[in-house]
């Protein structure tokens, strides 16, 4: 095939500690606040590009299906981005694998978009910056740019595309963070986390107190987890996913993403605390609870759990290592 470019990248999915929720622009997908989240070990996406002059579109197969064409918008952007930056005039074949167990309940975009930007700008540039590949990681799902670095990483939200990009705070290495995924519900009806904060920056009065709430807390949250301070990263992670999931009930129409075995959840967590193992929870745009814990609490946090929920609903993961460009 003509000018033939092949490319291939790993990156791992990610959890926000502080939320990224809103847009200040939805074409570059710049958020209105900063965010900082956990990259996890055991979920990651592996995702195969060829880029050809003998093609003629774009396509992208997610564990071998075929992605609809409607689906492709965002794809196609990135992908469109990416070779007008290297000017390059071909089209590009996507295999993506996802390896995170449906039973997780932990959202794959994030890994997905990520290994999709490191897999396509090293098919194009042997030598792409990590930088770089978070900018673009950014434009397929904005918390993609994250997943491009391992342990803890800062997305500044900047006010144009060279400035909106993530870094790492702490290595994988340096942080004793795990997190406890309780899957309440797998089934229930989505509101898509893009549709859900669109609708929560049009119309929640409370919108403007939650960016700077979020903006606020940034500085605070960057402090506890140089420091490895988990109480203070807990208090501050639970306290920006209430304040999130409460800009969704003040939104017109009100929204909820809690389904009952959510609050059941919660208040497990409150019910150790009070039993002194100190654990924090997160939520997501979804029903699925996440429980923050210490190295040397993970297994009494989980038999815990465990007494109210079943082995396949509890799904342990600790802090994962940044993008990579072979798979080994
Ligand atoms: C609640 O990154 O999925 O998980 O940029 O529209 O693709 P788009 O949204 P997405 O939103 C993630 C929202 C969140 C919080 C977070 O990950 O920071």
């Amino acid at each position: 095939m003509k000018n033939e470019k092949k490319g291939f990248a790993r990156a791992h999915t990610n959890i926000a500690l502080i939320k990224y929720w809103g847009k200040a622009n939805n074409e570059l997908i710049l958020p209105a606040n900063d965010s900082i989240s956990l990259t996890l070990d055991k979920f990651y996406s592996d995702t195969y590009v060829t880029f050809s002059e003998d093609l003629t579109e774009n396509s992208f197969f997610l564990n071998q299906i075929p992605m609809p064409k409607k689906s492709m918008k965002r794809i196609n952007h990135l992908i469109d981005f990416t070779k007008r930056q290297y000017n390059y005039s071909g089209f590009a074949k996507i295999q993506s694998y996802n390896h995170v167990p449906t039973s997780a309940g932990l959202a794959s975009s994030a890994s997905g978009m990520a290994a999709l930007a490191g897999a396509v700008v090293s098919a194009l540039d042997s030598t792409g910056d990590l930088t770089n590949i978070s900018r673009i990681a950014r434009l397929g799902s904005g918390s993609a740019s994250r997943s491009i670095f391992g342990g803890v990483v800062h997305w500044h939200r900047g006010h144009d595309h060279e400035s909106s990009f993530a870094e790492q705070i702490v290595s994988e290495k340096e942080i004793d963070l795990n997190m406890i995924t309780v899957v309440v519900d797998r089934h229930q009806k989505k509101v898509k986390s893009t549709h859900g904060m669109a609708q929560t920056v049009a119309t929640s009065p409370f919108y403007s107190t939650w960016v700077d709430e979020a903006n606020r807390a940034i500085p605070e949250m960057i402090t506890a987890v140089q420091n490895n301070d988990f109480t203070k990263i807990g208090e501050l992670a639970e306290h920006s996913a209430a304040m999130m999931h409460a800009t969704t009930l003040s939104a017109n129409p009100a929204f909820t993403y809690f389904a009952p075995e959510t609050i059941k959840a919660v208040r497990l967590v409150h019910q150790m605390r009070s039993t002194g193992i100190e654990c924090y929870f997160t939520i997501d745009a979804g029903p699925n609870v996440k429980v923050l814990c210490r190295t040397q609490d993970i297994t009494r946090v989980h038999n815990f759990l465990a007494h109210e929920f079943n082995e396949q609903q509890l799904v342990v993961a600790r802090p994962g290592s940044g993008i990579k460009f072979t798979k080994n």
